[in-house]
């Protein structure tokens, strides 16, 4: 199993292209479902869980291929995939495939709006609290769905095909409103889905889901009015920048010094969070080519963080967010509202001598002078990140293991720091 060994205390200079949004580029791969007809997808990101998700949409009969880059540009230009599912040869989402990685189970809205039929496993993912698939289920059989339980797997049916409804989701959810969006596209009549997520992926996958002929009102709003359409066409989309991949450079940024341009990063796509690291003391310009992100000298101030759904401050930053306060002299206050067991990091960061405390949902940092390099063991994917900001920081050596979290969702994370100055290196077994 890989390992990521990091010597702290380098400064980081330079700039880091900031690849597409993996939270937007699984959806899309997943929209190919609806068509018959071919979907490119530009500028999608080279991950471990895109690669495992191509490999569930060819069990389902999904033709898939990817392009090469162009000379010169393939650092920058991300990776360009054919998807074309002209026939669904299996409606199956088998255990095995569907455990290695949540957002695979959102093929049950799709397939079942096409083939009127889908058995997925139930999910798997991060292990960052109990994760449930109610509202999804919900929201499809507000769609006309019948849905069955059966050892382990959702089995449902629309036999005379979906049928527009009306669904309030009691709970802000990005999954289940990727689900319920991408089978209302196709179901017979009017879709009104209130309390949607306003996730920016969610409204780069609407946009693309227009490209292909659906009729959405309301794309980026907790409000989406859907006028379902008979046949939906090929297109091409180019994928988001990930918003997630800019804040944690950037938190990395403000953790060891420096000045570092995130190339192609989206300041509108993480206004929240960026005001909070202004506020707390780092300097942040928006320019046309990306985010410019840097800390000289002075120390940061501490921070009162609660996450919140789009556009608060997003859980998935959380972890990193946590790991630079661990310096920063006083006491920062951090409130997890979206997973109740997203704290797995505190336990890694408190080996590298942080000073955590939790209570219920919220953490209480008090920063420290200085940390110490460890062996610390990747937990989830974000709080992988975390570790490594920490690493950067730290005196001496940290090692990280598993990091195949981290390759779940982080493009070329080691080289792209390397660049900048980090000294940071794979062990591969
Ligand atoms: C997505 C993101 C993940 C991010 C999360 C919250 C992807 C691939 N993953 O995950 O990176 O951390 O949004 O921004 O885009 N819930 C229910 N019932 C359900 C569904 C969800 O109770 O049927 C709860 C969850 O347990 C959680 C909350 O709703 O407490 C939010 O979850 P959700 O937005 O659905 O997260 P994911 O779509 O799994």
């Amino acid at each position: 199993m890989d390992r990521i060994k990091i010597t702290g205390g380098q400064r980081l200079n330079g700039t880091i292209p900031i690849s597409g949004a993996k939270n937007a580029a699984l959806p899309l791969m997943i929209a190919a479902l609806l068509t018959p007809d071919r979907l490119t997808l530009k500028n999608v990101p080279n991950l471990a869980d895109v690669m495992n998700l191509g490999r569930i949409l060819r069990n389902h009969g999904v033709d898939f291929s990817i392009a090469g880059k162009r000379p010169g540009q393939a650092e920058m230009q991300g990776e360009t995939f054919h998807l074309t599912a002209r026939d669904i040869v299996d409606t199956t989402a088998p255990y095995e495939m569907v455990s290695k990685m949540r957002a695979s189970f959102w093929v049950l809205g799709p397939l079942l709006a096409r083939c009127h039929e889908a058995r997925v496993s139930l999910p798997g993912g991060c292990a960052i609290g109990t994760r449930p698939v109610d509202l999804h289920l919900d929201g499809l059989r507000a769609l006309g769905a019948q849905i069955d339980l059966e050892d382990g797997y959702v089995v449902a049916k629309a036999p005379g095909g979906l049928t527009g409804g009306h669904i309030i989701f009691p709970k802000v959810s990005v999954g289940a409103t990727h689900n319920v969006l991408m089978a209302a596209v196709l179901a017979k009549g009017e879709t009104l889905i209130e309390n949607a997520a306003r996730e920016p992926e969610i409204g780069d996958v609407a946009n693309c889901l227009v490209k292909m002929g659906a009729k959405i009102d309301g794309i980026n709003t907790a409000t989406l009015r859907i006028e379902g359409v008979p046949y939906l066409e090929g297109a091409v989309h180019t994928v988001l920048p990930d918003r997630i991949e800019t804040g944690t450079y950037a938190m990395a940024v403000a953790a060891t010094g420096g000045e570092v341009l995130l190339e192609g990063a989206r300041a509108d796509l993480l206004e929240e969070a960026l005001d909070v690291l202004e506020k707390a003391g780092v300097s942040i310009e928006r320019t046309n080519h990306g985010i410019k992100v840097a800390k000289n000298g002075q120390d940061l101030q501490p921070v009162d963080v609660e996450t919140r759904p789009y556009p608060g401050f997003p859980t998935d930053l959380q972890a990193q967010l946590m790991a630079l306060m661990t310096r920063v002299p006083g006491r920062s206050r951090i409130r997890e509202t979206i997973f109740e067991n997203r704290f797995m990091h505190v336990q890694e960061l408190a080996r590298l001598g942080a000073k955590i405390s939790l209570e219920g949902d919220t953490a209480t940092i008090t920063g420290v002078p200085q940390l110490r390099g460890a062996q610390v063991m990747a937990t989830d994917l974000r709080a992988s990140a975390s570790l490594v900001i920490g690493g950067l920081m730290a005196q001496g050596d940290t090692i990280i293991n598993r990091v195949y979290h981290l390759d779940r969702g982080f493009e070329r994370l080691e080289q792209k720091l390397e660049r900048c100055g980090a000294q940071i290196t794979r062990l591969s077994e």
